[in-house]
């Protein structure tokens, strides 16, 4: 099995660096600000965009600057939608602790999402990194596209496998594939190269979503945040999706309602991961994993040979047997 301990030093000096830089883009005056801030840099997560964005980059030239620039303001831009997201999903743990509304509850959050999303652009903007912005931006208009979207599928309880695609896709694959694209931008990479890079960052990203969706349903140890929580907030992932396909008319009518009007008890959320397993709904979004990460590699193959291709080839294998 890969691990990070085994990737991170192929780019161990520039996440060290990258470490002082991002905390430092988060700086603020005022006291409140400073201890979440603190706070978000103490309970930092694995750090996997960041080093998506050296290694794109050490794939197709040297790192330099703008490297730097684009892994802290996608880390920035990262961190503000999950501090979001869990006032949106009403999660109060996150990586391995209190999320930030569960400890400074939601008007807090909410505030501090907006104000990591605000240096973030700011960032960009004073150091004229236009480009730079147009790919990131345009990754986080799909991120807010892909929650809208499946909270409106959410409230309607019907959502086909096509649809499922459509919101990973936007909500975690674009940002993953931006990672990917700006790496190689900032090293002054062709428009072919960039989009080739944004392309396999976007299978990688399906694969990655797949992989949260199928931790959801536990893996035997603590991931560092609640399980179950898909379906207690109605959320309908692949496996689920994939086992009302396969179920009988009553028995989908059965579970639908269950998940309608009791998706927050727990004795419901067990019975329905039951029916999950039993109708093989973890395999087939385990396959469906598997089918990206295979494209996302084959993609990967064509660059030229490096210790930043290897470490990349390790990263799409982390990413789909990760335990957290
Ligand atoms: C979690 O992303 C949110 C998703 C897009 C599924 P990560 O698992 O990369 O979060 P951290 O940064 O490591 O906590
Ligand atoms: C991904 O969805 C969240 C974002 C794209 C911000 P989830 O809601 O499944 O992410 P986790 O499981 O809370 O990290
Ligand atoms: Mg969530
Ligand atoms: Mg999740």
């Amino acid at each position: 099995m890969v691990t990070l301990d085994e990737i991170r030093p192929v780019i161990g000096k520039e996440l060290d660096e990258f470490e002082l830089r991002f905390k430092d883009s988060m700086k603020s005056n005022v006291p409140l600000l400073d201890k979440i801030t603190y706070y978000l840099i103490k309970r930092r997560g694995k750090q996997i965009r960041p080093m998506l964005v050296f290694l794109s980059a050490g794939l197709n030239g040297k790192m330099n600057d703008s490297t730097y620039r684009a892994a802290a303001l996608i880390e920035l831009l990262h961190t503000a939608t999950l501090v979001h997201d869990d006032v949106v999903d009403e999660t109060y743990r996150r990586r391995g602790f209190f999320s930030i509304n569960a400890l400074w509850k939601n008007k807090v959050a909410v505030l501090v999402g907006d104000y990591l999303l605000s240096r973030g652009l700011l960032l960009a903007v004073s150091n004229k990194e236009f480009q730079l912005l147009e790919i990131v931006s345009k990754a986080v208009q799909k991120m807010s596209e892909g929650e809208l979207l499946q909270i409106e599928k959410t409230r309607k309880l019907n959502i086909a496998e096509e649809e499922y695609y459509e919101i990973i896709a936007c909500k975690t694959a674009s940002l993953v594939a931006a990672c990917c694209a700006s790496g190689a931008l900032s090293v002054g990479m062709s428009e072919d190269v960039v989009k080739k890079m944004w392309e396999i960052g976007e299978l990688m990203g399906m694969a990655f979503q797949l992989k949260d969706d199928l931790l959801d349903y536990g893996s035997g140890q603590d991931i560092g945040k609640p399980i179950g929580t898909d379906i207690k907030e109605k959320k309908m992932s692949l496996p689920l999706i994939y086992a009302l396909k396969e179920s009988s008319y009553f028995e989908k009518k059965r579970i639908i309602n269950m998940i309608k009007n009791q998706s927050k008890e727990p004795e419901i959320i067990e019975e329905i991961f039951n029916f999950v397993k039993d109708k093989g709904g973890l395999e087939y979004a385990k396959k469906t994993m598997l089918d990206y990460r295979e494209k996302a590699k084959v993609m990967l193959s064509d660059m030229p040979e490096s210790q930043y291709k290897s470490a990349f080839m390790n990263v799409i294998e982390f990413v789909t047997e990760r335990k957290n």
